[in-house]
C-alpha cells in the first residue's frame, strides 16, 4: 500500500516551488476567486480539469461525477451551476467528456451495477434519446466514442433547460455552454460545435423559464 503521507511530501515540494517563483502567489490565492469558467468533467483520475484545459490555478471553477453528468434531481451539480452563474458570473460553461469513459461504457452493457444504475441511467436515457443513430454504428468503439459525444451535447442540454442559465443569458448574454471531448489518446480537446443560440430556441419552446415570479 502507498504511504498516505506521501500528499504531505509532495505538498511541502509543490508550496516550495511555487512560492520560489512568486513568493506572493498564495497570499494573492487567498483575497478571492473570479474564474471566468465552469468545467463540468468526469471524476476518471485520467482526466484533471487544470491540465486538461491549460487553465491556471483561480481560473476554473470545477465540478466532476460519473460521466460529467447534469440530471434533473442533482442537487450537487445544480447547486454548482446556479452558484456559478449568480455569484462568481462565469462566462462559459464548459461541459468536457472524454473517450474511454467507464461510466458511459458501464451504462452500454446489459447487466445491473447495484445503486450506480440510477446515476448510469441518465446515460441509457440519452443512449434511448439516440438509439436509431447509436445502432447504425456497427464498430463498437466508434458507437461508444459517439454515445459519449452525445451524452456530453445532453448535458448542455439539461443545463439549457434550468431558470437560472436561462434567466441570465436572455439578460446578460453569459454565460454561453459548450460541448467537448478530450481524447486521451492524443491528449488534445475536440470541440463539439455545439450550437447554444439554436439549442436556447429549441430547449424554449417546452421549458421557458425566462420570466421569474
Ligand atoms: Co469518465
Amino acid at each position: 500500500m502507498k504511504r498516505y503521507d506521501k500528499i504531505f511530501d509532495l505538498n511541502k515540494k509543490w508550496v516550495d516551488k511555487v512560492t520560489n517563483n512568486n513568493p506572493e502567489f498564495f497570499q494573492e490565492l487567498s483575497q478571492g476567486q473570479n474564474p471566468d469558467y465552469l468545467y463540468i468533467g468526469c471524476s476518471d483520475s485520467r482526466v484533471p480539469a487544470n491540465e486538461v484545459t491549460g487553465l491556471d490555478i483561480g481560473d476554473l471553477f470545477v465540478h466532476r461525477n460519473i460521466a460529467n453528468q447534469v440530471p434533473a434531481n442533482d442537487l450537487s451539480s445544480h447547486s454548482i451551476i446556479q452558484y456559478a452563474i449568480d455569484v462568481l458570473e462565469v462566462k462559459h460553461i464548459v461541459v468536457c467528456g472524454h473517450y474511454g469513459c467507464g461510466g458511459v461504457h458501464e451504462a452500454m452493457q446489459p447487466h445491473s451495477h447495484g445503486e450506480l444504475d440510477n446515476w448510469l441511467r441518465n446515460i441509457r436515457d440519452v443512449y434511448r434519446m439516440h438509439f436509431d443513430e447509436l445502432n447504425k454504428i456497427k464498430d463498437e468503439t466508434k458507437k461508444y466514442d459517439r454515445l459519449v459525444e452525445l451524452n456530453v451535447i445532453e448535458q448542455c442540454v439539461n443545463i439549457i433547460k434550468t431558470s437560472f442559465l436561462q434567466q441570465s443569458y436572455l439578460k446578460n448574454k453569459t454565460p454561453m455552454v459548450h460541448a467537448c471531448v478530450w481524447d486521451m489518446r492524443t491528449g488534445y480537446l475536440k470541440d463539439l460545435d455545439f450550437n447554444f443560440e439554436e439549442h436556447l430556441k429549441d430547449v424554449q419552446k417546452v421549458y421557458n423559464l425566462e420570466n421569474g415570479e
